[in-house]
C-alpha cells in the first residue's frame, strides 16, 4: 500500500509538513488546491505549488477540489506532478478532463465526494488510473473517517478484477491506526492522510507503516 502525505494541517505550514516528509520514505505529497467554489475555503494557487515542488524530490500527488480542473491542469503537469485528481461532482464532462490530464503524461484520478453514487465512476474505470474514494466531505482536515463509504471501496474492488482493469482505489479522508488495516485488508492501492502522519512522530509512522504493508 502506498502513503501520500497531505500538507493540508490545521498545526503546520505547507512548508513545514514537506520538510517532515522529506526525511521520510513517504511516497507522495498530497496537495489539496481548493478553489473557495466546489469547498468553502481556498487554498494553494498554482504559483503555492511551484513553490512546494522545489522543496522537495518526492512526487507530487495533486487533488483538485476545484470547479474547474482544466484552468489547473497544463501548469501542474510542467512541474514533478505524478498525479492529478478531479472530482466527479465538479465538471459536465469527465472524459475531456481524463483525456487532458493523460495527454499531458500524468496519471489521472477520479475522486467521489461521500454524497456521490459510486455507480456514476463505473464507466470511467477503464480509462482512469485511479479512483479515489473520499471518506470525509473534502475542505478540511481532521475530520472523521466515514465507515458508511467502506461499501464504495468493495463495488470498485469487485468491477476491477471481474474486468480485469488495472485501476488503482486510492482512499483519503480520516484515515488512522484504526482503519487503515481494513483498508489494506480490502486492498486499496493507496491511502492519503495529513492528520495521522502528521500527529506524533512522522519518521516512524511512516517507517512502521513501510514495513507493515
Ligand atoms: C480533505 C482532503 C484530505 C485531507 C486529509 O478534503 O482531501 O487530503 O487533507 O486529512 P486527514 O487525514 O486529516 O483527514
Ligand atoms: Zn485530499
Amino acid at each position: 500500500m502506498k502513503l501520500s502525505g497531505s500538507i493540508l494541517s490545521n498545526s503546520l505550514s505547507a512548508k513545514e509538513a514537506i520538510e517532515i516528509y522529506n526525511k521520510t520514505d513517504i511516497d507522495y505529497i498530497h496537495i489539496d488546491v481548493m478553489d473557495g467554489k466546489f469547498v468553502e475555503k481556498k487554498t494553494y494557487t498554482i504559483g503555492d505549488i511551484v513553490k512546494y515542488s522545489k522543496l522537495t524530490n518526492k512526487p507530487l500527488d495533486v487533488h483538485l477540489m476545484v470547479n474547474n480542473p482544466d484552468k489547473y491542469i497544463d501548469d501542474l503537469s510542467m512541474l514533478n506532478v505524478n498525479n492529478i485528481t478531479f472530482h466527479l461532482e465538479a465538471v459536465k464532462k469527465p472524459m475531456d478532463v481524463i483525456n487532458h490530464i493523460k495527454g499531458n503524461g500524468v496519471r489521472a484520478g477520479v475522486a467521489i465526494s461521500p454524497e456521490t453514487n459510486v455507480k456514476e465512476l463505473m464507466e470511467y474505470l477503464p480509462y482512469i488510473d485511479y479512483a479515489l474514494v473520499m471518506t470525509v466531505n473534502p475542505g478540511a482536515s481532521g475530520q472523521k473517517f466515514m465507515e458508511s463509504m467502506l461499501y464504495k471501496i468493495d463495488i470498485l474492488r469487485k468491477a476491477i478484477d471481474e474486468n480485469c482493469f488495472n485501476t488503482l482505489i486510492y482512499v483519503d479522508g480520516g484515515v488512522n491506526e484504526s482503519n487503515i488495516e481494513l483498508l489494506h485488508e480490502k486492498k486499496v492501492d493507496m491511502i492519503v492522510s495529513s492528520n495521522y502522519f502528521l500527529s506524533g512522530n512522522t519518521y516512524q509512522i511512516i517507517k512502521d507503516l513501510k514495513s507493515r504493508y
